[in-house]
């Protein structure tokens, strides 16, 4: 296990002696804020959520980033007191680095505590069609005394006409006690998205939860493979040392091959990655009867190989945050998993503290949106408000994988 992540590192430096002129250029920093601001209707507004408490600039901290075509989305989870928005848009189009947020669609749907509107949302997937999935936790001040004021739902959202368009409430069966339901992707294959399924993970309660559109059915998994792993679950970086035990949290999807396709996934408190066919966990009776399906790919990652989010693209190649190492990983999944082939293909110990959500764009050519927002130093009451804490960052895909590893 040391051997291999001296490997890994070695590799990366290599990597970065090679391709670090390239890497720079392949990413790229949209947005940029030492503390986020909301777009409030008028700066009296602003001026009364402030003095009032409903503002609480400190307490905002941006989470899930999606796109779709001339805008991005991004979730302010409600984590401490006084976030007045919890989703809002941004123009790709960016006219200041340090925009303000545009609560979305609406400030009426920003009412914590009604639970036809939205409470505290960790993350978002748009699926080809224009769907935005939205995980709305409905737990506010997680980080200071939680309260449940909502139910778990999955909200559907179409970015086209900017209408909310169902909201799921999660059966209260498949959400255990201190269960997070922490992360989504979505699995639409057919050119209408008839046949849509989203797969969300349970990152403290190990669990895999499958939602079928058609008839709006979820059911639950468990596994073994979900869980944490005790070492791993003991993150240093930047002079902090703290102690998360995530399970299952980043969720990838390979390519469809004869029918199928594969889901990747790794807990965030691990170092190794799992595989198991779409096919089973989209079958509702193999709940309790798929344990072997659910596989370990070969490699290790190593003692500092932690990864919050990944996505596969367009050419098969996964991109993967690695938290521990200010880092973006690659892994082009026609190859075996193991550490040689790995690579690096972004890092950057300032823009990169803590890379958290990274998706996928439905553009040509195919974008990764990252975002980097130091979430241990603001779990900590660390963040330094004169420094740019919160990035919206961008890879572009051809450039960050030419001459590594990774290129097909
Ligand atoms: C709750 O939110 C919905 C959606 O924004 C809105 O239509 C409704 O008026 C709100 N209800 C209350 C009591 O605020
Ligand atoms: C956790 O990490 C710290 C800092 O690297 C180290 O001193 C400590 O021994 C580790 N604990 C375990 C149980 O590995
Ligand atoms: C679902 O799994 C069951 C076994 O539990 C199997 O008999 C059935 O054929 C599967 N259905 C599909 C559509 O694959």
């Amino acid at each position: 296990m040391e051997e291999k992540s001296l490997m890994f590192r070695l590799a990366v430096l290599s990597l970065c002696a090679v391709q670090c002129f390239a890497a720079n250029k392949a990413l790229g920093t949209l947005y940029r804020w030492k503390q986020i601001d909301y777009e409030f209707p008028t700066t009296l507004d602003r001026l009364a959520a402030i003095q009032n408490g409903d503002f609480i600039q400190q307490n905002a901290i941006i989470l899930g980033v999606e796109r779709w075509k001339d805008r991005l989305f991004v979730s302010t989870p409600a984590w401490k007191r006084g976030v007045p928005a919890t989703l809002s848009s941004l123009p790709i189009n960016a006219e200041s680095e340090s925009a303000p947020l545009r609560p979305y669609p609406s400030w009426e749907w920003h009412n914590a505590g009604n639970c036809t509107g939205f409470t505290s949302i960790f993350r978002m997937a748009i699926d080809h069609c224009g769907t935005m999935w939205v995980l709305d936790s409905g737990q506010v001040e997680a980080f200071e005394t939680p309260r449940q004021l909502c139910p778990p739902s999955l909200i559907a959202i179409d970015v086209e006409t900017d209408r909310v368009i169902a909201r799921h409430v999660i059966p209260p069966e498949f959400v255990l006690q201190n269960s997070l339901i922490s992360n989504l992707v979505v699995d639409s294959r057919d050119a209408l998205c008839k046949d849509t399924h989203v797969y969300i993970a349970d990152t403290w309660r190990n669990g895999l939860i499958v939602y079928r559109a058609s008839d709006a059915a979820f059911w639950r998994f468990s596994h073994f493979t979900f869980l944490p792993e005790p070492l791993m679950s003991n993150y240093t970086l930047h002079g902090l040392n703290f102690q998360w035990t995530d399970g299952i949290f980043g969720m990838s999807l390979g390519k469809l091959h004869n029918g199928d396709r594969p889901l990747y996934y790794h807990a965030m408190s691990s170092a190794r990655e799992f595989v198991v066919p779409t096919s089973v966990i989209r079958n509702q009776t193999r709940v309790s009867n798929a344990v072997g399906e659910f596989k370990a790919l070969r490699g290790d990652r190593g003692d500092i190989g932690q990864v919050s989010a990944a996505a596969i693209d367009r050419n098969g190649v996964m991109f993967f945050n690695l938290v521990s190492q200010d880092s973006i990983g690659c892994w082009n999944t026609l190859k075996p998993y193991e550490i040689e082939n790995l690579g690096i293909v972004a890092h950057n110990d300032k823009t990169l503290i803590f890379p958290n959500d990274l998706r996928l764009d439905h553009e040509i050519p195919q974008r990764a949106w990252i975002i980097s927002n130091r979430l241990p130093m603001y779990q900590f009451n660390l963040i330094d408000p004169n420094e740019y804490n919160f990035r919206i960052m961008y890879l572009d895909l051809k450039k960050a994988v030419q001459d590594s590893v990774c290129q097909n």
